[in-house]
C-alpha cells in the first residue's frame, strides 16, 4: 500500500527553524522523544470531558480546550498573533483550569516554565488521512536564543491501544526520514515528551471514538531535565 500523500520541500514545516543556539536537553538528543512512565492515577473523565472546547483544526479533525494561554483567555491561537510577540512560555490559566484541578496540579508539578496547556479531542483518522497532517511545530518563535528550547509533553486521557503518534526525524533534505520512524503508544495514562519542532509528528487514531490527550509546552532546562529523569519508566 502506498501512501497517497508525502510532504515535499514546499511544505510549510520546512520553513520552521531546525538548528538554533537554544539550550536543549541531552536526554532528548538521541531521538527527540522520551517515553515516560504511565501516569499512576488516571485523570478523572469529567476533568477533560466537561471543559469548554473550541473548534480549531490542527493535525486532523480536532477540537481543543485551552487550559493555559498567553493571556488567560479561552483562545486557541498561537502566542504571537497580531502585534503580540509572545513566546510559548509564561502562560496563564484560563477558566477551564477550574474544571480540571488534577490537570492543573500535574502541569504545575513539572516546575518548568510552561506555555500553552490544552486538551485535544481528535476524531479517528487512519494512516493515509493522518499523513496529510504530518508536520513540525513552531514552538520557539520569539524565544531568545539563550533561553531553553520549548518542547511538548503529552498525557493520554483516553485508552487507544491501537493508535499511535507517528514520529520522524528530518532527513538531510529536511523532509521526514522513514528510517527514523517511531510509533508512540497511546493507551490511557501513557506519557511522553517530544521535540515537536525537530520531529515530524501526527497521530494515527484507529479507534471509533474521539481520542483525548493533554498537551503542554514546556521550556528545556535543569528543572525539566530533573522532572524527566524522575518520571522515566
Ligand atoms: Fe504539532
Amino acid at each position: 500500500m502506498t501512501a497517497t500523500f508525502w510532504p515535499n520541500a514546499q511544505h510549510w514545516s520546512c520553513e520552521i527553524p531546525l538548528h538554533t543556539p537554544h539550550p536543549r536537553l541531552e536526554i532528548m538528543a538521541a531521538t527527540g522523544c522520551v517515553q515516560l512512565s504511565d501516569l499512576a492515577t488516571p485523570i478523572p473523565d469529567q476533568e477533560f470531558l466537561n471543559l469548554e472546547y473550541m473548534d480549531w483544526k490542527s493535525g486532523g479533525d480536532t477540537n481543543f480546550a485551552p487550559i493555559a494561554t498567553a493571556d488567560g483567555e479561552l483562545d486557541c491561537r498561537g502566542f504571537w498573533n497580531g502585534d503580540n510577540e509572545h513566546t510559548d512560555k509564561d502562560a496563564i490559566f484560563t477558566s477551564n483550569a477550574e474544571i480540571c484541578p488534577s490537570i492543573r496540579r500535574y502541569v504545575e508539578a513539572i516546575g518548568a516554565n510552561f506555555g500553552r496547556v490544552r486538551t485535544i479531542k481528535l476524531e479517528p483518522q487512519n494512516y493515509d488521512a493522518a499523513i496529510r497532517n504530518f508536520h513540525r511545530d513552531d514552538n520557539n518563535r520569539f524565544n531568545p536564543d539563550t533561553d531553553g528550547w520549548v518542547v511538548r509533553t503529552w498525557v493520554e486521557l483516553t485508552d487507544n491501544p491501537n493508535s499511535y503518534m507517528l514520529l520522524m526525524d528530518c532527513g538531510a533534505d529536511g523532509l521526514p526520514d522513514p528510517a527514523t520512524e517511531v510509533r508512540v503508544p497511546l493507551h490511557r495514562g501513557a506519557r511522553f515528551i517530544v521535540d515537536t519542532q525537530r520531529l515530524w509528528h501526527v497521530v494515527v487514531h484507529n479507534g471509533a471514538e474521539p481520542r483525548y490527550a493533554l498537551i503542554t509546552s514546556v521550556e528545556s532546562g535543569p528543572v525539566l531535565d530533573r522532572w524527566i529523569r524522575a518520571n522515566l519508566p
